[in-house]
């Protein structure tokens, strides 16, 4: 069954006019900041939601949100997981009441740095800890340490992942095995190939090419790729990894932001895995701006071993607000009563509710995609079979045919997020809000197959 472009294009064009439509002050409010902001928007990837322009949010809670024209959403966007908790959980929302009346930033450490790092320990089983404001930094002080540590230049990431605005990381692996700066890489400060080997996920062969010459400081790894659709490691594929860095010398970052929907102790925990450094931000302060990056004793021991009091707030990892006394409040409320085994167990067979509905809509209509799900998140991909690694999955993407499914999804008051086709529950998401989803997508399967 393929699809046929024209109809998918006169979809699109009734569901953009059905989108301007019903959302006149949104419309209003975009006109208006279009004088104030760039594009009319706060930042230049709220650009890509399908409609004519992003709805503007008036109220969120828990697994929904009220745009200002007063429709409801399902949000399965989520803030692309730093909403995973729901929206303002009560919890969090206390601490961080009760911390904004005491002081928000000091640079001086308060209680709850000691106790956030103390269950940082007991989750993840890494012994020390430090704070960034975003995963972003977290990655990016990550590599810095691995640098000094290895005293290489160079670091590893596999293609077609995500690890945010890190610079090292916006490069793309061709066909005839040559690396160049990713489609779309705004001015980046050097040809990435120079920092940056890229090798394809689950090619441990191709891992082994790249470290042999051993001027790799680390490979800095999500445990399954989720930036591109979702791809899993093939069985065997963590282990070998871990064995050929320590082969070779190379530091494992493991950036859990993501895969945290896969348990308290993200994909770590969950499949004992063994990172030299690991990485945490978005959901861990409940939506409060906020990264942990971790590392075993043998690492914190190279890190303090030539330590430069002197430069060491200058030494390319810092940030004036990290570790601030808010966002440790919210991380400490979020992490011991909003992220729990409890909330696991209640989301993730809603990420299994929504997969079989999906997948029942697929086989009714014959598509030709899968979906497939990881923890509580669950996505599907315009091909019919599991794919093996990121230019697989990036290959079965279809611009068009994303925008339609989302802007008809949010017409009919379903957030998706704006980059492929990811759904991530909330503690609070019900049964109700995915049956709605799976009525909704049944429909535009229908109106697409004609
Ligand atoms: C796996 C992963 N790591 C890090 C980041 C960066 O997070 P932030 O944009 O909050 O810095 C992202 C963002 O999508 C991500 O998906």
């Amino acid at each position: 069954m393929t699809i046929d472009r024209s109809r998918l294009a006169s979809l699109m064009q009734r569901e953009q006019e059905r989108f301007v439509d019903d959302h006149p002050k949104s419309r209003a409010l975009f006109e208006r900041a279009g004088k104030s902001l760039l594009a009319g928007v706060p930042m230049n990837w709220m650009r890509k939601w399908a409609g004519a322009f992003p709805p503007f949010v008036r109220e969120a809670k828990g697994a929904h949100f009220v745009d200002v024209d007063g429709h409801r959403y399902v949000d399965l966007c989520l803030g692309d997981t730093g909403a995973m908790t729901g929206h303002s959980p009560s919890a969090t929302v206390k601490a961080v009441e009760e911390q904004a009346r005491r002081g928000i930033t000091l640079m001086l450490p308060v209680e709850d740095a000691a106790f956030v790092g103390e269950e940082l320990q007991r989750r993840f089983h890494l012994p020390f800890w430090q704070f960034a404001l975003t995963a972003t930094d977290a990655n990016r002080f990550s590599i810095r340490l691995a640098r000094k540590i290895t005293r290489r230049p160079k670091i590893l990431v596999f293609n077609w992942c995500y690890h945010g605005t890190v610079d090292e990381s916006f490069i793309t692996l061709h066909e005839d095995g040559s690396a160049s700066a990713r489609r779309g890489n705004v001015g980046p400060p050097v040809d990435p190939s120079v920092t940056t080997k890229v090798v394809e996920f689950n090619d441990l062969r191709g891992l082994e090419k790249a470290l042999l010459p051993r001027d790799v400081a680390c490979v800095l790894a999500e445990p399954a790729l989720t930036n591109v659709g979702i791809v899993h490691p093939e069985p065997g594929f963590h282990a070998g990894m871990r064995e050929l860095t320590r082969k070779y010398g190379t530091l494992l970052v493991i950036d859990e932001t993501h895969t945290i929907c896969v348990g308290p102790g993200g994909y770590t925990r969950a499949e004992n895995l063994d990172p030299d450094v690991l990485v945490f931000g978005k959901p861990i302060g409940g939506g409060v701006p906020g990264a942990a990056y971790g590392f075993t004793a043998t690492v914190a021991s190279l890190i303090s071993a030539d330590d430069n009091l002197e430069d060491c707030d200058v030494g390319g990892i810092g940030g004036t607000l990290a570790g601030n006394a808010l966002s440790l409040a919210a991380m400490r409320a979020t992490l011991t009563e909003v992220l729990t085994q409890s909330a696991f167990d209640r989301m993730i067979p809603m990420a299994e509710r929504w997969t079989d509905g999906v997948q029942q809509a697929i086989a009714e209509f014959g598509l030709p995609w899968h979906v497939t799900r990881l923890g509580c998140r669950a996505e599907y991909l315009f091909v019919g079979r599991p794919v093996k690694n990121g230019a697989e999955a990036h290959h079965a993407m279809d611009f068009a045919l994303e925008r339609f499914l989302h802007l008809y999804c949010m017409n009919r008051g379903i957030l998706l997020t704006p980059f492929h086709n990811m759904a991530l529950m909330s503690p609070a998401t019900s049964a109700e809000d995915i049956d709605h989803h799976s009525r909704v997508f049944r429909e535009a399967a229908k109106e697409l197959v004609g």
